[in-house]
């Protein structure tokens, strides 16, 4: 008899109970008067008393489980007809995934674009001590971004990264020589929050450093990264600029046309945008990190995914892009 109850025990485990036809079917099968489960207790009553002492507790835990399965089948059947089937999804069901923030997908475009041409990819702290964010990049002791209003300082010489160039100066005081990578991360600035500017966002720095590397390295692997990124035909044109650790330093924009510009606000009504900084690592700064500038020269640049991700998406407020607004996320999903 032990046998058939645990038969009947993996019989109702098995049976499914979807409908109320198929509810019906497990009572008449198992709940009925000449049903398994009954059969089970006139049998019994032709066990011995000894045999009756070992399986009547089994019999029993038998007839409750049964019991229970109708009943819960039952309460389940009774909730789903209360469920209305548009809003609510079917119970037991319904999992939410997740999916990759739009930043973190423009990060991971730029960085599959920048492998392609020979860049590892680097990371560093983002709470970062004055010597790296600052001192080894050439700022002189009063230049502004050092001061309070620019930056977040933790302690006198302990602040929030301003840049991922930090993460430069660690790699080259690592001395492993030549170095080609990226640097992708967050950096922190203190700015008024609007639909332009946040007081942090993100960066994909660049460092390219080895024997004879020259301002047209730099171009052609902007000019590579522009038109895999932004399309084969982009317009671009470098403009002289300044940073205080390269020399000479360039900004480099894209032309987007008027067309599209209803405000004037996203190129000022000239068609042309800035993404990126960039120069020859000043030698100043290969010497702060003990490489030899007779031997070795390098370029560096920094672009703002923030905003690659703003005119890749259409996106107009940046601040949309961090209030955890799932339905707005939930537009990227599929990225
Ligand atoms: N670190 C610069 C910034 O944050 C960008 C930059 C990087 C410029 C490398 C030139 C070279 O604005």
């Amino acid at each position: 008899m032990k046998d058939q109850i645990n038969k009947i025990i993996s019989d109702v485990e098995k049976f499914a109970i979807t409908s109320k036809e198929e509810l019906e079917a497990y009572k008449l099968k198992f709940l009925v008067k000449k049903g398994l489960v009954n059969q089970l207790f006139v049998d019994f009553k032709n066990l011995t008393n000894e045999e009756k002492k070992v399986i009547g507790k089994d019999l029993n835990i038998l007839k409750l489980k049964v019991e229970q399965v109708y009943l819960d089948a039952q309460l389940f059947l009774e909730e789903l007809k209360s469920i209305d089937y548009k809003s609510d999804p079917l119970p037991g069901y319904y999992t939410e995934v997740g999916s990759r923030h739009p930043i973190t997908s423009i990060i991971d475009e730029m960085t599959l674009i920048f492998e392609r041409l020979g860049f590892s990819v680097s990371t560093g702290p983002e709470i970062e001590d004055d010597w790296h964010n600052f001192s080894a990049l050439n700022f002189p002791d009063n230049h502004p971004a050092r001061d309070m209003q620019d930056t977040f300082f933790v302690e006198d010489d302990i602040a929030l990264r301003t840049h991922t160039s930090s993460v430069q100066v660690r790699l080259m005081e690592e001395g492993t020589l030549p170095i080609r990578s990226i640097m992708p991360g967050r950096v922190y600035r203190n700015e008024a929050i609007s639909a332009r500017s946040n007081c942090f966002f993100h960066q994909v720095e660049g460092l390219y450093i080895d024997k004879g590397v020259s301002f047209s390295d730099l171009k052609q692997t902007l000019y590579n990264f522009v038109q895999e990124f932004f399309g084969q035909n982009t317009r671009v044109r470098f403009r002289a600029s300044y940073f205080p650790f390269t020399e000479p330093s360039a900004e480099m924009d894209i032309y987007l046309g008027l067309e599209t510009e209803s405000d004037y606000r996203l190129t000022k009504g000239t068609g042309w945008l800035e993404i990126l900084g960039c120069g020859m690592v000043d030698p100043n700064v290969l010497e702060n990190c003990k490489i030899d500038t007779s031997i070795y020269s390098g370029f560096a640049f920094g672009l703002g995914v923030d905003r690659m991700a703003m005119l890749k998406f259409g996106v107009k407020d940046l601040r949309t892009f961090f209030n955890s607004d799932k339905r707005f996320l939930e537009q990227f999903s599929c990225l």
